[in-house]
């Protein structure tokens, strides 16, 4: 398993290009399913997770094609509707072929997730949802199995905001007989793309990008050409690793306000940020200021962005408390910062961070993406050198991560790693 060698103490500056967002592409994937012929996204990134729902969809049946950012979907020979434990427990997001294959196949068996390195992540909201659109649809020996003629629409309220169940119910709700409201729907950036791209291809959406979404179903959907959005979690990832290391660093093809809550509080911390056509500029502070963050849904602070924060406020002037509403114990990278020399204290979902004047390199464990991409930042600004190692979980969610570090002063190179 590769690792990630890092020397500390560099100061990142220049320039980087976002890549496209995984989350969106995770679900305009098998939202193509929902049409026959073939649908192109463009900017779609190189991720370890695009290959995975690529071999996934590849099993049902769909030819599927990926070069230079482009991915070409034909799903005119789709004849598979399962995906199996192997899969889903590789990746959640395989749960996204669920609303595909009831809305327009009529059947699907879908595997549970199972266990994730933070939890619990139920699918109950899933379920209820493509349940009150007329499916069939029940829990078997670790499946969930699902059948129905045509669906139907239905009024849906979500007790949570879920990025999940609102992509599977839109889709599913596209191609069912009538209207579908779904209230308290997430109001994510990729919900709103996932909306962009079934609009593209003939569905009736109304109130994207709002948490009330009005779905009037059709009787067919046609492929269509899409450009998937760029993601706001890579470039926040980025904007803090200029500001842990008192850098200067500017990203190109992003859409600022959908970092706005980022930004804001990095500004608060004492970063300079500015706003241009498609680019975001960081200066960070000669001293951070602590500040304190919850996780919240959109436009709230992104939980996919918990863990940076807490890096970088491990290194702030002061004390720091971050939250996470969504994910209550999503703080498996805070022992690995600990043994940076992070000072953190962990309360129910709250990290207690007191700023420390520095952190010194060690050997790290990476758990998950956005843990992985916490450590790295640690080891960016950690005197001396860091190891951070099992990085095929960063690999899920940023392409080629350590060449645009590197593209920016980073010393940072990949390296084989010990087999555990
Ligand atoms: C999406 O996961 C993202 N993944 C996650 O990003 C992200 O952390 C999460 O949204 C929250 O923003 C993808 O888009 C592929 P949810 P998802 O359903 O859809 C509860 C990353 O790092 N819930 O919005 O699984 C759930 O327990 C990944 O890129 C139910 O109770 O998240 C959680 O508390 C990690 N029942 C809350 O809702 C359900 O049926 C939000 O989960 C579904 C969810």
């Amino acid at each position: 398993m590769d690792k990630f060698v890092i020397q500390g103490g560099r100061r990142l500056s220049g320039t980087i290009s976002v890549s496209g967002a995984k989350n969106a592409t995770l679900a305009l994937m098998p939202a193509a399913m929902l049409s026959s012929g073939t649908s192109l996204l463009h900017n779609t990134p190189a991720l370890r997770d695009v290959t995975t729902m690529t071999s996934l969809l590849r099993t049902m049946g769909m030819r599927i094609d990926f070069r230079d950012n482009l991915l070409t979907l034909d799903s005119a020979a789709v004849n598979g509707y399962e995906a199996p434990y192997e899969h889903v427990k590789k990746m959640r997001a395989s749960i996204y072929v669920l609303g595909p294959l009831i809305g327009r196949y009529g059947r699907a068996k879908v595997s549970l997730p199972g266990g994730c390195a933070w939890g619990p992540r139920p699918v109950n909201l899933h379920i209820e949802g493509i349940r009150k659109l007329g499916a069939d649809i029940r829990l078997e020996g670790g499946y969930i199995i699902a059948k129905a003629g045509r669906l139907h629409g239905a009024r849906i309220h979500f007790d949570v905001s879920s990025v999940g169940a609102t992509g599977n119910v839109m889709m599913a709700a596209a191609l069912a007989k009538g209207t579908t409201v779904i209230e308290n729907a997430a109001m994510e950036p990729e919900i709103t793309a996932l909306a962009g791209f079934l609009i593209a291809m003939g569905a009736r959406i109304d109130g994207s990008g709002t948490n009330r979404l009005e779905i009037q179903g059709v009787d067919a959907l046609h492929p269509a050409d899409f450009i998937t959005i760029p993601d706001r979690i890579e470039a926040g990832t980025f904007l803090i690793a200029g500001a842990i290391t008192g850098g200067n660093v500017r990203l190109e093809h992003v859409v600022p306000e959908h970092l706005s809550a980022i930004t804001s509080k990095l500004e608060a911390a004492g970063c300079a940020i500015r706003v241009g056509p498609g680019s975001l500029s960081l200066t960070a502070p000669p001293t951070l200021r602590p500040v304190d963050v919850t996780a919240a849904v959109y436009p709230g602070f992104p939980t996919d962005m918990q863990a940076q924060w807490t890096s970088l406020m491990s290194v702030a002037s002061g004390t720091a408390v971050v939250t996470d509403s969504i994910y209550f114990d999503r703080f498996k990278h805070v022992p690995e910062l600990t043994r940076l020399g992070a000072d953190i204290e962990l309360k129910e979902n709250s990290a207690v961070i007191r700023g420390v004047a520095r952190l010194a390199g060690a050997k790290v464990m990476s758990t998950d993406l956005r843990a992985s991409a916490s450590l790295i930042l640690a080891g960016l600004v950690a005197s001396g050198t860091t190891e951070v190692l099992r990085v095929y979980h960063i690999d899920r969610g940023y392409e080629a991560i350590e060449k645009k570090l590197q593209s920016l002063g980073a010393e940072i190179s990949r390296e084989a790693g010990e087999e555990f």
